[in-house]
């Protein structure tokens, strides 16, 4: 039985986009797991981030990663700090496989360009800087993955490919 896939990784990798596409080829049910918060406490993220604080959508978040980890046949889009909990590592490992999309810096700039719809990156007045440093923090998070690829000039069917071949060979 073909695991879930669990897609981790910063904003604007593409988690989205090409676990969508991913979902569609393997005939697995996608869940994005933000919209699924938001689906769930009736708000988006940025309205929660300013009424109640991270910590509040932290501990929501870490609730829906036990809630989808006992689904079967899904492909899972984490949000960007969902690995930040090494508790939400190891509950999503369960029943899936973790693949880290990466991307360049200059890529992230371009895919997260919008603002108001992503409190964390909004709180920096230099985004690119903001960037960095997020993605220098996190590094150690992300590398807990089974397997990682980088997304920069790939686009989403070429990821959904690659990540196939790696579920696949295992
Ligand atoms: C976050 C990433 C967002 C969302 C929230 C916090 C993060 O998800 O969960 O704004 O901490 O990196 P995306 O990675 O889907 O943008």
């Amino acid at each position: 039985m073909i695991k879930n896939v669990v897609l981790i990784g910063f904003m604007g990798v593409g988690k989205t986009s090409s676990g969508r596409m991913l979902a569609n080829q393997l005939g697995f049910k996608f869940i994005d797991m933000d919209k699924a918060i938001e689906k769930k406490w009736n708000m988006t993220i940025p309205q929660m981030f300013e009424q109640y604080g991270e910590a509040f959508f932290r501990e929501k978040e870490k609730e829906m990663c036990r809630e989808i980890a006992e689904k079967k046949s899904v492909v899972i889009s984490t949000g960007g700090g969902t690995v930040k909990d090494p508790e939400n590592v190891s509950i999503l490992k369960r029943t899936g496989k973790i693949v880290c999309l990466t991307a360049s810096v200059d890529a992230i700039l371009e895919r997260t360009a919008t603002t108001g719809t992503r409190p964390l990156l909004d709180s920096f007045e230099d985004r690119r800087q903001g960037i960095i440093k997020l993605l220098d923090e996190r590094k150690e998070m992300y590398a807990q993955a089974d397997y990682t690829l980088d997304t920069t000039d790939l686009s989403p069917l070429q990821v959904s490919r690659d990540v196939i071949s790696f579920m696949k060979r295992r």
